[in-house]
């Protein structure tokens, strides 16, 4: 084991400090350029593969993986709604384990990584040595062999905007919903990404890791905060593609100007909703969602049930790394009714096998089936869901994949499989277009 690093001696008092450290709840709410990268704007972009980190195993399997790991995530992203208001927690910098996969390199000359992209957290991190870490896949990052490497000070600009303490450098403590804690210290490195070369990344070099597996080596931020990969590139443009969950076959993202929908496929092929700011979680994709409509039946859904609330409440966030879909409960409930009064099959109690509680006993293949069709209605665009991305199931069962949450919804990943993705971050909109994304 390696020996403590210095600063680690303090980790008694940094454990107590995660829950007393005080800092100013003041927000930039506004997506700027940071000073450490002002003298050097990128306009390159790149392009990356993602996969699904659900693999291996039945079908049930791995839903019933997908949903538990849906279920943290709601409570991590409830528990950063919560904190964000009142108490000390700077919001957007926790890290959160997500459901896709990609590669990034890190240093000159460059090592390979493989971590965890996710669009609802800020910070990029990897462990670095010396360190008392996870076992991760790759050999940990070792500052010493980098010539790109340097330390943050505390006055920098990205250092501000973590919630940090000053002790040794920039340091960052966090506490994670589902029990696991890092630790480590700001720094700058040269990232490599599918094939591009991004000097003086800001990330975190994270020393002491408590309960860290499933983060692969560690996690790439593509939130709407400024200590984000995004933010940082100041790229206002990224896109991904996500195929079915269902299959084998890779994903995409990409970075940069040729992040598009497009457009020779005409204004019709695609629908575009303006992105809403929470000022309280300024990482979080807001979209508005104003009604859901199932085989052709418009629900009596309040407006409120969607609305994101000038407190910082309620909401529907557009996220790649929640698995299943939650609706607010009385959203959820009506929607649940409704599947129930028109699908003419059986229910079936799965919930121990699936996570999911609206299944259907099916005669067959699922798809041989005629389910209702499903269009949520968001400002300015009706999307027309296909039914495999709402009902999932082998030959024995069909699931809803959604499920009930309360407070704030989230739009997830198998609603979005097929469908380009562009987010527009100057213009402020998302863009949905159907692709099939395996040929993207
Ligand atoms: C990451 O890189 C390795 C080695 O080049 C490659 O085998 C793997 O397929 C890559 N994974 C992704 C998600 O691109
Ligand atoms: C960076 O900061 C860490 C933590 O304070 C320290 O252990 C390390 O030696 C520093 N590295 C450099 C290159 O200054
Ligand atoms: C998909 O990803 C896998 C695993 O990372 C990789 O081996 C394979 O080459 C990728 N396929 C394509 C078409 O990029
Ligand atoms: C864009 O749309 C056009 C017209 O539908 C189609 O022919 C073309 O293949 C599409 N391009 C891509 C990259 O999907
Ligand atoms: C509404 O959608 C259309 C077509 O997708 C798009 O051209 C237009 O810019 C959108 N308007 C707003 C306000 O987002
Ligand atoms: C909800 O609808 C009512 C009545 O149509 C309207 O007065 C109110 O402004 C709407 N609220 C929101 C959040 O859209
Ligand atoms: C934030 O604080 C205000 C006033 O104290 C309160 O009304 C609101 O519900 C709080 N919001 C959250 C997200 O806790
Ligand atoms: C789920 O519950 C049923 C009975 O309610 C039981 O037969 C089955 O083995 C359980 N499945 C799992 C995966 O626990
Ligand atoms: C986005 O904004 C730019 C100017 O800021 C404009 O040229 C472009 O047409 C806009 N794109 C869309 C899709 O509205």
């Amino acid at each position: 084991m390696a020996s403590l690093p210095s600063s680690l001696s303090s980790l008694l008092f940094l454990t107590l400090a995660l829950i007393l450290i005080s800092v100013s709840p003041a927000l930039s709410t506004s997506r700027q350029a940071l000073d450490d990268h002002q003298d050097q704007p990128m306009k390159t972009g790149f392009k990356v593969t993602l996969n699904n980190v659900d693999s291996g195993g039945s079908f049930t399997e791995r839903l019933l993986q997908a949903t538990t790991r849906s279920n943290r995530r709601l409570q991590h992203f409830n528990k950063m709604v919560s904190n964000a208001n009142n108490s000390n927690f700077r919001s957007g910098v926790y890290p959160a384990d997500g459901a896709y996969f990609m590669n990034f390199s890190i240093g000159t000359p460059p090592k390979s990584y493989y971590g965890i992209m996710d669009t609802g957290s800020d910070l990029i991190w990897t462990q670095c040595r010396p360190c008392l870490c996870f076992s991760q896949p790759s050999p940990v990052f070792d500052p010493k062999t980098s010539s790109s490497y340097s330390n943050l000070s505390c006055s920098s600009d990205l250092c501000q905007n973590l919630e940090s303490i000053c002790n040794d450098g920039c340091e960052y403590i966090y506490g994670y919903g589902g029990g696991t804690i890092i630790f480590g210290y700001l720094a700058t490195e040269t990232f490599t990404i599918g094939g591009v070369s991004l000097p003086k990344i800001g990330f975190g070099c994270t020393i002491f890791t408590f309960d860290g597996e499933g983060f692969g080596d560690g996690l790439v931020g593509l939130g709407r905060g400024p200590l984000s990969l995004i933010s940082q590139l100041d790229e206002p443009k990224f896109s991904y593609c996500l195929t079915s969950w269902e299959g084998t076959k890779n994903s995409t993202l990409v970075v940069g100007p040729q992040a598009s929908v497009n457009l020779t496929a005409g204004a019709g092929a695609f629908n575009t909703t303006p992105l809403l700011l929470n000022p309280l979680i300024p990482t979080f994709y807001y979209v508005s969602l104003e009604g859901i409509t199932i085989g052709g039946t418009k629900l009596p859904i309040p407006n409120t049930t969607f609305a994101l609330n000038p407190d910082g409440l309620g909401g529907v966030i557009v996220d790649s790394g929640t698995t299943i879909t939650f609706l607010e409960f009385n959203a959820y409930i009506l929607v649940r009714e409704q599947f129930i009064s028109q699908v003419q099959l059986p229910l079936v109690d799965a919930f121990n096998e699936t996570g999911l509680d609206l299944c259907f006993k099916v005669p067959s293949d699922p798809f041989s089936v005629q389910f209702p069709s499903l269009v949520f209605q968001f400002q300015n665009a009706s999307l027309n869901f296909p039914t495999a991305n709402y009902i999932i199931g082998d030959s024995r069962i069909a699931c809803l994949a959604m499920a009930p949450s309360f407070g704030f919804s989230i739009f997830g990943n198998i609603l979005q499989q097929n469908m380009l993705l562009v987010y527009d971050l100057s213009n402020n909109t998302l863009s949905f277009q159907p692709t099939k994304c395996d040929k993207f």
